[in-house]
């Protein structure tokens, strides 16, 4: 399940310009599963409307602690029933009054009617950001326990550049997905692979496949979402989602010179990249003309990566690959389990639909090295993640087992 499925947030919103992205941040919570009750600051309304929150969120957007007759004491009811309190984006003045516990609002006083988790998101100026006092308070909220999303550098308002820059939404809701989340790969480092490598040509063309990244990059969200330290090496950068290291390329070999780095210390890989098989021999380095006729182009078979990590592997990893079929699904992936030395692989059957490539659902058969088999319907490609890891962390627990 998701671990934000059912899970009570209270967004809490200041008057950054910023607060503009807390919407999409909202919007992604509730899609996620999330109970999302937005609560606004004076300045934050100054910055976007209420209404936006209202429309997106669970239940209306708060912005006083007097505006409800029927709940006289809303911070209360918002803290004691919260999961978790997050603060996108959290300007200097609420970091503040966090340390001293001032109570100047619904929002404050919600902060400090509450047990649970909070997280704090702060944007501002460079010249704010880089403040002794500001550096000295986010220091003590961070020993107190406050879990902080670190600013970003980029552009800022005003169009300065500098560091401040509030997190991505992505990064924030992997940050309160990990905050959530059962923790159960905390302290492991997961490497996974996602996309279709591209082969050049020429300069401008390329031999790829149909692979979107979509199954790799869920299998990197729910990973980090799960407390491990993921790596995730990609042919699809822009796609990649928050929270996870990100190693962009583009062809074979640089997926395996990446992974062969990656590799050595990960207790989890995931090779879910679809991987050329073959490339030209020979790449042209400028573009090709029409006029000079069709190209004649020799195929080399690339490395293949999985096997390589397979001939290769330390003692303790858990290696896993994928099995994109057409025929004799479960015969074909368990010979590539045997041959590439694997501890499980998970083989999709890509000629049914709704299945694979350019899909946002998957169904899969997952085979254990030990001859037992998963198999998992037709379902959200986040979901197929979970099952993989949930098997990958069975044997991960074995292994260690064995070396106790
Ligand atoms: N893989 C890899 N390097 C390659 C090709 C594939 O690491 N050059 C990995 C994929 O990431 C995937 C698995 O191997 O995890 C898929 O193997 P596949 O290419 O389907 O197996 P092959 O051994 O090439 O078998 P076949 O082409 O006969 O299906």
């Amino acid at each position: 399940m998701n671990p934000l499925s059912g899970r009570r947030i209270v967004l809490g919103v200041t008057g950054g310009i910023a607060a503009y992205k807390a919407v999409e941040v909202c919007r992604r919570l509730v899609d996620a599963g999330a109970h999302v009750t937005p609560v606004l600051t004076e300045g934050a309304l100054q910055m976007v409307g209420a209404t936006t929150f209202s429309a997106l969120a669970s239940e209306p957007a708060r912005t006083s602690l007097f505006d409800d007759p029927q709940t006289p004491i809303p911070h209360t009811v918002l803290g004691q029933a919260a999961d978790l309190i997050l603060i996108c984006p959290a300007t200097a003045r609420v970091i503040s009054d966090i340390r001293t516990g001032r109570s100047a609002d619904l929002l404050m006083a919600t902060v400090l009617a509450t047990r649970a988790p909070l997280m704090v998101c702060p944007a501002m100026h460079t010249e704010m950001w880089e403040q002794a006092s500001v550096q000295e308070n986010i220091s003590v909220l961070t020993d107190r326990g406050v879990l902080i999303v670190a600013p970003e550098s980029g552009r800022l308002a005003g169009g300065d550049m500098g560091h401040g820059r509030l997190a991505e939404p992505a990064t924030v809701v992997a940050a309160v997905e990990a905050a959530l989340s059962s923790g159960d790969l905390a302290g492991r480092k997961v490497l996974v692979t996602a996309g279709g490598t591209r082969e050049p040509i020429d300069a401008v063309r390329y031999l790829g496949n149909r692979s979107s990244g979509r199954q790799g990059h869920a299998l990197a969200a729910e990973a980090s979402a799960r407390g491990a330290d993921v790596v995730l090496v990609t042919t699809q950068p822009g796609r990649a989602p928050g929270g996870v290291r990100v190693v962009a390329v583009e062809t074979a070999a640089e997926m395996a010179n990446a992974c062969e780095i990656e590799a050595t210390n990960s207790d989890l890989v995931v090779m879910a990249a679809a991987v050329a098989d073959f490339r030209p021999a020979d790449s042209a380095s400028r573009k090709l003309k029409k006029a000079d006729g069709a190209p004649e182009v020799e195929l080399v078979a690339t490395i293949d990566i999985l096997a390589l990590l397979g001939a290769a592997k330390p003692e303790g990893q858990i290696l896993v690959g994928f099995a994109a079929e057409t025929d004799d699904l479960v015969a074909n992936a368990a010979e590539k389990l045997a041959r590439k030395n694997l501890d499980l692989i998970v083989a999709n059957d890509v000629s049914k639909p709704g299945v694979g490539f350019e899909h946002t659902t998957n169904e899969v058969v997952v085979l254990m090295a030990d001859g037992s088999r998963h198999d998992v319907s037709l379902s959200d490609k986040r979901e197929i993640a979970r099952a993989v890891l949930d098997a990958a962390l069975g044997s991960l627990s074995t292994n260690l087992n064995q070396e106790q």
